[in-house]
């Protein structure tokens, strides 16, 4: 008697727990395929060579070798791993194989590209940068399909993600979908340029440059908006600083910044780690109408905000072993008063890097050294020495806060445990 009570009591409950979990359900659902049209079921018409070509250049312009190509695998035969906080990402095949889109139409890859689902319908991981790639024109996507068709097959079965649960079911990623994803067209600005519009295109699409340069939220989706306000990289230890002029002299950054893209080097300083893969693999490839784009649209942006707060004072005698370090293991590069050489040894007095809050980049740069990437216009770049092995940490520590200090240079001391971390 009591059961049938407890039983009638919440069996109402039940019934509406159900109906709201069928309804969020529903919801879910919606949210992930809203604005797609249906797959029109007509076969890939031919490619012209003038779209094949396009396409190549696209596909520059999205770097999507570097992604889809296996450390000394087959150009786009997929296999690389793309690491994030929940774990490995594999990369596709996007050859015209069996195993890669040999049997996708041309529908069916735009959708992957704007609304991010594969050919069977999988709902697919941002780590394929797709919440960039949406703003891509259908045209575009067309291009870079063609392009991609015209590969040679290489049969290599995709690789299986290796992700921890929940990050690992369809459901996680079509509630991260449903919270931070909608496929949006590119909408050029009446009252900007063509060349400012055609800079934005590239920027906030293809080049997919928010992946790295947009503060991301703990779940990896990037928080204001998309706003290249800077960040960190995922799992890279790199930090990919705020985009946007510095000084008042907008020319002068369009022309360092074209540099940069094209060169890897410029007057004032190179692109060095995860952004020197950028430049080796894409921008360096790009027309100069599209790099000069890409500078006037980001000499547009607000000027980012440099507070460095100086949280940690150097001390008198971090500067004083910091300038015997200096001029020992550094002067002779970048000159005594920080001066560099031009495009060949970065500037240090008034270099942005220097003094930037986010000290990732000095520590990787000092502590592992690097290379700017080859280019036609500096096809033998000069290399930055490790100085890991030759340096203790405290003299790691003091030499980092003397050129953050020096030269009118104004940035918080380095700590030791700064330093360590990573060793
Ligand atoms: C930052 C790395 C990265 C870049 C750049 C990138 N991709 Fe990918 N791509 C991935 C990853 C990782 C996946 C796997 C996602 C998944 O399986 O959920 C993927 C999946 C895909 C898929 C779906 C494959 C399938 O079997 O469902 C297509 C199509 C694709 N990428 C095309 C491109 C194109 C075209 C470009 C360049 C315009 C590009 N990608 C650039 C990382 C990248
Ligand atoms: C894979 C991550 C990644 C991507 C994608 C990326 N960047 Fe970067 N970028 C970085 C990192 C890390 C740095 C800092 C290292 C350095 O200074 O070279 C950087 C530095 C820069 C700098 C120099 C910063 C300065 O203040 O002078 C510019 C300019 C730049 N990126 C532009 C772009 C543009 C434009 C795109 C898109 C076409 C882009 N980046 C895409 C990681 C990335
Ligand atoms: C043999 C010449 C050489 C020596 C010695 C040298 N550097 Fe460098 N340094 C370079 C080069 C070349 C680069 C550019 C590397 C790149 O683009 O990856 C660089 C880059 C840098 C950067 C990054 C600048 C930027 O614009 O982001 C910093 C900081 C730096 N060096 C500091 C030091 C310090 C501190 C020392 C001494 C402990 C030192 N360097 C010693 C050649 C040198």
């Amino acid at each position: 008697m009591s059961t049938t009570t407890t039983q009638s009591r919440f069996l109402p409950i039940l019934l509406s727990c159900a109906a709201l979990g069928m309804a969020i359900l529903m919801l879910l659902a919606w949210l992930n395929v809203r604005g797609e049209e249906p797959l029109s079921p007509a076969g890939n018409s031919a490619s012209t060579p003038a779209q094949i070509e396009r396409g190549a250049y696209l596909a520059r312009a999205g770097n999507c070798a570097a992604c889809h190509t296996a450390r000394g695998g087959e150009v786009y035969a997929g296999g690389k791993g793309i690491p994030t906080p929940f774990g490995t990402v594999y990369a596709g095949n996007l050859t015209p194989a069996s195993t890669g889109l040999g049997e996708w139409t041309a529908a069916e890859f735009w959708r992957a590209m704007h609304h991010g689902r594969s050919k069977d319908g999988r709902l697919l991981y941002p780590a394929f940068p797709y919440p960039s790639f949406t703003l891509v024109t259908r045209d575009d996507s067309d291009a870079i399909f063609a392009y991609l068709r015209s590969l040679p097959a290489v049969e290599q079965p995709p690789r299986l993600h290796e992700l921890s649960f929940p990050y690992n079911t369809q459901l996680a990623l079509a509630v991260w979908r449903a919270l931070y994803f909608k496929p949006s067209s590119f909408e050029p600005q009446a009252k900007q340029s063509t060349a400012h519009n055609r800079g934005a295109y590239l920027v906030q699409g293809l080049g997919h440059c928010a992946a790295c340069h947009a503060t991301r939220n703990a779940l990896g989706a990037s928080a204001n908006n998309g706003a290249m306000d800077g960040s960190v990289v995922a799992m890279q230890n790199w930090y990919a600083p705020p985009l946007g002029p510095y000084g008042d002299d907008k020319a002068a950054y369009v022309r360092t910044t074209v540099d940069l893209l094209k060169n890897g080097i410029s007057q004032h300083s190179s692109a060095k780690g995860l952004m020197a893969e950028v430049v080796s693999s894409s921008t360096q490839h790009l027309r100069d109408d599209d790099l000069k784009a890409i500078a006037e649209y980001l000499s547009a942006l607000p000027q980012p905000s440099l507070a460095t707060i100086a949280a940690n004072e150097a001390t008198p005698e971090v500067m004083k072993l910091g300038a015997t370090i200096y001029s020992k293991h550094c002067a002779d590069c970048h000159g005594k008063q920080g001066q560099g050489v031009p495009s060949i040894y970065p500037v240090l007095a008034g270099n942005r890097n220097v003094t930037l809050s986010n000290t990732s980049n000095l520590l990787q740069i000092v502590k592992g050294g690097g290379f700017a990437p080859s280019t036609a216009a500096n096809p033998r770049p000069y290399g930055m020495p490790p100085f890991a092995q030759t340096l203790k940490d405290d003299e790691l520590a003091a030499v980092i806060t003397y050129v953050r200090n020096s030269w009118g240079n104004r940035g918080s001391a380095v700590s030791v445990v700064e330093v360590r971390v990573g060793r």
